[in-house]
């Protein structure tokens, strides 16, 4: 089933439920304490919080979503992508659980044609409801699994709304890994959709509840790509129709997956106006490109290519300035974990402050060697020079390492 089939089958089946589609938000959240938008729920935040009326209590949309938390495991695991689209059904108080739980398990099956034994469930370890539910809906006991906070509890902003989820999952069989559920094996075992039950309000953090949501609401977001991944029988997620294959003579492999994931999220980022920066979004957007550059050199690009790929000057731009600072900081940190089996902090300072050469480049070319970095020693030397340079030297000579 191509994507876009995927797409209308998620439609029409809710728009028979009366569901109303919404366009999907901007990749910039209006929102000043959010980044990036990272799920379909993004947008409706002010609809749970109770403080704009929803067009409808009933929702749905399809979200492109950027979330790099993950980002070391691009490459790694087949799962995995900065940036991903989202398919979502929302209530603002009109149904809850019972509904939001057959009509997934009805959608996947019936709609989707996956084989029900394939597919498994995490709770909330405290929400005996939906585990009960879930057997009502005759998912065998040893197929749902209860989990802790980290894995079966959402909430998105601070404050923002938050409630227990549950996750439904797809068993890729013995090909990905040894058997034993989500709990064991999220590789094997992919997780689709998310079903979040949203009922309070969180602080700081998930444990810092500080109040109740008006009433309670469903949030759920079915992941695109890996539906596709599922439906289409590819093994990776770069691997669906909705990714384009980015420089096909190059090596299959975890640098090559990585620059097509990252340009793929930065052409995203680039379309929505981002330029690399510093700061905030910037800093996402250089990152990316950086690491795409450095794997790049890795499979033996050496040449300027990026400013082709994303037709941006800008990136060309990026591109040969970090691959200056890329051959030079490389060839010095190469040449000090030779000497000290190790990266001293002054060195990742040094590398840092004199190069430009970013410290996460650092710490992943220092992991990938198998060499500790001194962070304490870097972060002190950090502080120490942002002290410093807010006072600068009486004599206006220059600090030591400056
Ligand atoms: N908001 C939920 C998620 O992003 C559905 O996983």
């Amino acid at each position: 089933m191509h994507s876009h089939q995927i797409r209308s089958t998620f439609f029409a089946f809710f728009r028979e439920l009366d569901h109303l589609l919404i366009p999907p938000g901007s990749l910039i959240p209006d929102d000043e304490g959010m980044l990036l938008t990272g799920a379909g729920m993004v947008q409706f935040k002010p609809y749970f919080l109770g403080e704009r009326v929803p067009p409808s209590s009933r929702l749905m949309s399809t979200q492109p979503c950027v979330r790099t938390v993950d980002i070391d495991n691009i490459g790694r695991t087949t799962r995995h992508a900065t940036s991903f689209e989202m398919l979502g059904s929302f209530a603002f108080g009109s149904y809850f659980k019972p509904e939001a739980m057959e009509w997934a398990l009805r959608l996947l099956t019936d709609g989707y044609r996956l084989e029900r034994d394939r597919l498994w469930v995490t709770v909330f370890h405290d929400d005996a409801e939906t585990y009960d539910l879930w057997r009502r809906l005759a998912v065998p006991t040893n197929r749902i699994q209860k989990l802790g906070l980290e894995d079966n509890f959402w909430s998105m902003g601070v404050p923002g709304p938050a409630g227990p989820n549950t996750e439904i999952f797809y068993d890729r069989g013995e090909r990905f890994g040894p058997a034993g559920g989500p709990a064991v094996n999220k590789e094997r075992y992919l997780e689709l959709w998310n079903l979040v039950f949203m009922q309070v309000i969180r602080g700081s953090s998930d444990v810092d509840i500080v109040g109740e949501l008006p009433t309670p609401c469903v949030d759920t977001g079915l992941g695109v790509d890996r539906l596709a991944m599922v439906l289409q029988g590819v093994d990776h997620v770069l691997d669906t129709d909705g990714a384009r294959r980015l420089l096909p003579d190059l090596p299959d492999g975890p640098s090559l997956r990585i620059v097509t994931d990252h340009v793929r999220t930065a052409l995203l980022l680039l379309r929505n106006g981002v330029r690399p920066g510093n700061e905030g979004r910037g800093h996402v957007l250089r990152r990316l490109l950086r690491r795409t550059i450095r794997h790049l050199r890795l499979l033996g690009v050496d040449g300027p290519i990026l400013g082709e790929l994303t037709g941006d000057p800008v990136v060309a731009q990026e591109e040969a300035q970090f691959g200056r600072t890329l051959q030079r900081g490389s060839r010095l940190l190469d040449k000090e974990m030779r000497r000290h089996g190790r990266v001293p902090g002054d060195v990742a300072f040094k590398l840092h402050d004199a190069h430009g050469f970013p410290i996460d480049l650092t710490i992943e070319i220092a992991n990938e060697t198998g060499v500790p970095v001194d962070l304490d020693g870097f972060h002190s030397l950090m502080t120490h020079h942002r002290q410093t340079s807010r006072h600068p030297h009486p004599s206006g000579r220059p600090t030591a390492w400056a």
